[in-house]
């Protein structure tokens, strides 16, 4: 809980991007963050106030010389009762404002008054984005320490036009924040993880595949929890539902070989934790069209061949990571079958779970694990996988501290 009770005030600027300030609001304050709005004149022609404040539940302070304000807190209090200054959407203009000092409006104000760390997240149409002063004025906010998330690249809003210029989701803004102000120790920090996750989908044909029930929840907890502590993360993920994970380089994969060849793209690394649910096997020829029906009512027989490894591959490469974790997703005797894998795989730590269909754990949000160890069981009591993700980050890094 990063932002549980941080200040942050919000400016909404006049774009058509503003609409998604909305669920920026209620998104920061969902993770208790106090949002303190603040709209240049031209944001009113996008969103009303009275949708700002009411999901703020703060009052909207948009002027400059009110009375009122000036008495109550003051443009200058504004600007530092705060942790953060959020501009989302930062327009052209905004961004130009401040990057030369400009201060005609309560917006530009606090952002020339604020001593806190100031984030940008741009928004405007692909060729204000690219014209010289827009990138000027970019370049030198960058320099005087303004942080920037996006713009990202894509459909803009008003439709037409695509490029770079849209603001980045209201999720990776928040994410953002919580990156700039976790103060949380970096025990990674410098350390090179790779982390595996989802399921793969072997092709039957173009249309067909075998896969299996892995939602990918455990496996992008751990990244996260990687990175957070510091770590440089490379996720590998098979085919999921899940966000992109904040702070995190993913590579998307759908097959175990093309997961396989984007581990070992992804080695060097100190710290390798397997949790996808690799198919063990794919059908050997996969049909380069959709297989038909036959009219006599005979099936197709697949015959599977098996796929790689990964996590043997790792554990048994010349650049084996310092420190080599996988799972054990099994349905019966649990500890001893995890046990022969710990040596047939040649990992330090395996993570073993008991995944028959009545735990629930395979696509839940829970998880009750065990950790096999050369030197022993370790048994964890049921909890979220993100508390299994923060407790497995903490023994890594209490491993890797060990000389
Ligand atoms: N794993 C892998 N590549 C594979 C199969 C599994 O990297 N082709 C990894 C998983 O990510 C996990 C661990 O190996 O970390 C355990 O996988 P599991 O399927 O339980 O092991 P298997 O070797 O398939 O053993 P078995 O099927 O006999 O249970």
């Amino acid at each position: 809980m990063i932002l549980k009770d941080k200040r942050i005030l919000l400016i909404v600027a006049g774009g058509i991007a503003a609409y998604k300030s909305l669920d920026l609001i209620r998104r920061l304050r969902e993770r208790g963050a106090v949002v303190i709005p603040v709209m240049t004149k031209a944001a009113g022609e996008f969103v009303t106030e009275l949708a700002v404040g009411a999901l703020a539940a703060r009052k909207v302070h948009t002027d400059l010389f009110s009375r009122e304000d000036e008495v109550d807190v003051g443009h200058i209090r504004l600007a530092r009762d705060c942790d953060l200054v959020l501009a989302a959407p930062a327009t052209a203009d905004l961004m130009a404002k401040m990057a030369n000092g400009l201060a005609n409006d309560l917006a530009s104000t606090v952002l020339i008054a604020t001593d806190r760390p100031v984030l940008m997240a741009p928004a405007m149409n692909p060729r204000m984005w690219a014209n010289p002063a827009v990138a000027r004025n970019a370049a030198q906010l960058r320099a005087d320490g303004v942080r920037f998330i996006g713009p990202m690249r894509g459909e803009m809003a008003e439709g037409g036009e695509a490029g770079l210029g849209r603001m980045a989701e209201p999720l990776d803004i928040v994410a953002e924040v919580e990156a700039l102000l976790d103060r949380s120790p970096k025990p990674l920090a410098g350390k090179r993880a790779i982390v595996t996750s989802g399921p793969t989908h072997e092709p039957i044909d173009p249309v067909r595949y075998i896969a299996n029930r892995s939602s990918g929840t455990q496996g992008h907890a751990i990244a996260s929890a990687l990175a957070r502590a510091g770590a440089d993360v490379v996720l590998v993920s098979g085919p999921v539902a899940l966000a992109d994970p904040a702070g995190v380089k993913v590579v998307h994969v759908e097959r175990a070989e093309e997961m396989r060849d984007a581990v070992l793209a992804a080695l060097p690394a100190d710290i390798a934790v397997m949790v996808a649910a690799v198919a063990d096997w794919r059908v050997a020829t996969a049909a380069g069209e959709k297989i038909k029906k036959s009219a006599d009512g005979s099936v197709p027989s697949l015959p599977l061949t098996e796929n790689p490894d990964i996590l043997r591959t790792v554990g048994h490469h010349q650049q084996r990571p310092r420190l080599v974790v996988g799972f054990a997703a099994e349905t019966s005797d649990v500890e001893t079958n995890a046990r022969a894998k710990l040596d047939r795989k040649g990992a330090d730590l395996i993570v073993a779970n008991d995944v028959s269909p009545e735990t629930g754990i395979m696509g839940g949000k829970r998880n009750t694990v065990a950790l096999i160890g050369r030197d022993g069981v370790e048994r964890w009591p049921d909890m979220s996988k993100e508390e299994v993700a923060g407790r497995l980050v903490a023994l890594i890094a209490g491993r890797l501290a060990e000389v």
